[in-house]
């Protein structure tokens, strides 16, 4: 592991039986709590980006978190793309399926400039879902997926599969 991998798995918790009986829960709290693994994140991360990119897109809730400290750091701009209903422009839907059951996200119409170069931020990759629908919306609005980049990529659950030839990038993967 780099240094910068070193690093940010120290600050990651496991869970146990969050949010159900059997499943082991990456909890990322420590890591934003921590000011030099946070800025050591979000650094590396944009610089394996710059010039590279125009807009970053930030997954509801955490995605967020990083795709605006990422778009800071690059100088660029963040779009949010939300759990449905939140959004209160004119928006392109997308359900996906979680592990029972199925849910949505949006992303406004009018997001994306025509042929705008987007990363997309999250802070897991688990079964793909999220990551597949929210790149469906940015393709939708004009704007094409440069990478899905996460801090973690839980690679039994296959996710990468599900977002078929786009480029996903994990700085770490268990
Ligand atoms: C988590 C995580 C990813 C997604 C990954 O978010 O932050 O966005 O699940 O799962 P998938 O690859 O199986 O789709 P969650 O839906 O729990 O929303 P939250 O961040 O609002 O809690
Ligand atoms: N941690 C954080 N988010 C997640 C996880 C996890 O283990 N699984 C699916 N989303």
């Amino acid at each position: 592991l780099t240094g910068i991998q070193q690093l940010v798995a120290s600050k990651l918790r496991d869970i146990p039986d969050f949010p159900q009986p059997g499943v082991v829960f990456r909890d990322f709290t420590p890591l934003l709590a921590d000011g030099a693994a946070l800025g050591a994140l979000v650094r590396d991360t944009a610089a394996r980006y710059a010039g590279r990119v125009d807009v970053v897109v930030g997954i509801e809730a955490r995605g967020f978190i990083l795709a605006a400290a990422v778009a800071y750091e690059l100088g660029l701009g963040m779009v949010p793309v939300r759990k449905a209903g939140k959004l209160p422009g004119k928006t392109y839907r997308q359900s996906y399926a979680l592990e029972y059951g199925t849910a949505e996200i949006e992303v406004h119409t009018d997001a994306f400039p025509p042929g705008q170069r987007v990363l997309v931020l999250d802070d897991v990759l688990a079964t793909g879902g999220t990551a597949e629908a929210a790149c469906s919306l940015i393709e939708r609005a004009g704007a094409s997926v440069v990478a899905v980049e996460v801090v973690l990529e839980l690679a039994f659950l296959e996710g990468r599969r599900r977002l078929g030839d786009r480029t996903v990038n994990a700085l770490l993967t268990v």
